[in-house]
């Protein structure tokens, strides 16, 4: 098996700031039930030329930036997202023509708010058995495209970004480590975006395009999992909870958050979060959180992370990495 390391991460957010007043003006809701039942302060809004093609190019330029990677030997392209610019072709095969990458495979992966650690897993899987050696990884949404904006139990949650990380063969060390990841389809209904109006069980949902949560429900099934596969997942890399230094799991809402740390008795400290001033940004909120970690230096080199996400499906994965950035 080959060696596998993440060579450099990068993130974006569009300028587009919104805070919670914005919602108030509009629907009946407020800045006091948002930020108690969520945490959340604000979140930033693509314009209505900007996609998510554009949020991940924008989160490439910062890798390149900071880090200096060249693109042109790439030979993977995998873009976790549930809001593609288009339904074919699709964010990756866009990306390798934007990036100048000059030879790659293209995938685009839909499972949502789990993705980009589901994306991770299958990068490390290409990299290990030697089928690619240079693998870009993005986690990107445009939330905002799919938001029913007169539904204020989805509306005020969510917000765009993109993240990314470059993952290599490795000569020296390896430092992307087991993963986990499970679904249960049956709950398929609580969390979709739809064009046909039917799940698999029959049951029936809405088949307007937009984003739909019945959110006591996941939220039921999201601290049980997250709780549960952050155990199943240190577990497996042979690690106790207290050997972990930083845990980046999926920023769906803060209050969850601190509800699972606290019943696991982690300290809040070593949770890397990013849905206090981004929003629940979907496939982009592991990556986004752990770049501005990085960035901020909250996350150091050689930390041990499990990354967790947890979403529609609905699907779950984490995946232990050592920080290499
Ligand atoms: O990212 C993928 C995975 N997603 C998640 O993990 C999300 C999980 N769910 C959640 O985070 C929470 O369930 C929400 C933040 C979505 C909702 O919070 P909640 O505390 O579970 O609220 P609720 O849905 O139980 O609603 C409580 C009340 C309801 O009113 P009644 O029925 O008690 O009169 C809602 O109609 O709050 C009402 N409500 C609102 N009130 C003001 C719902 N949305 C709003 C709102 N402003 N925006």
């Amino acid at each position: 098996m080959n060696k596998v390391t993440v060579r450099a991460i990068g993130s974006y957010h569009p300028g587009g700031k919104v805070d919670n007043a914005f919602f108030e003006s509009r629907l009946d809701t407020s800045d006091q039930w948002i930020r108690e039942r969520t945490g959340i302060e604000c979140r930033y809004f693509a314009g209505k030329d900007e996609y998510t093609g554009d949020l991940c190019y924008h989160a490439a330029m910062d890798m390149k930036d900071r880090y200096g990677v060249d693109f042109s030997d790439v030979d993977m392209i995998l873009v976790a997202t549930m809001t593609a610019d288009h339904v074919v072709p699709n964010v990756a095969s866009q990306l390798q023509d934007r990036l100048g990458v000059k030879a790659a495979g293209a995938i685009d992966l839909t499972t949502a708010c789990s993705g980009f650690c589901y994306a991770m897993t299958l990068a490390k899987g290409l990299i290990a058995s030697g089928i690619n050696r240079k693998v870009l990884v993005f986690g990107a949404e445009t939330m905002s495209k799919i938001i029913d904006f007169t539904d204020r139990n989805t509306c005020i949650l969510f917000g765009d970004a993109a993240g990314v990380v470059l993952m290599e063969h490795s000569g020296e060390e390896n430092t992307v480590f087991e993963s986990v990841c499970g679904t249960d389809g049956s709950m398929g209904k609580e969390l979709y975006m739809s064009l046909r109006s039917n799940v698999a069980n029959g049951a029936e949902i809405s088949a307007d395009g937009f984003v739909h949560q019945n959110g006591r429900a996941v939220y039921k099934w999201a601290v049980t999992t997250l709780a549960q596969g952050l155990q199943d997942l240190a577990a497996k890399n042979g690690l106790t909870l207290d050997d972990v230094t930083r845990f980046i799991p999926h920023s769906a809402n803060y209050r969850m958050l601190e509800s699972v740390f606290e019943k696991l008795g982690i300290p809040m400290e070593k949770c890397v979060e990013s849905i206090c001033r981004y929003g629940n940004t979907s496939a982009a909120s592991v990556p986004l959180a752990w770049s501005e970690g990085v960035r901020n230096g909250t996350v150091k080199k050689g930390d041990t992370l499990l990354l967790l996400g947890f979403g529609a499906g609905l699907t779950y994965s984490g995946i232990c990495v050592k920080n290499t950035l």
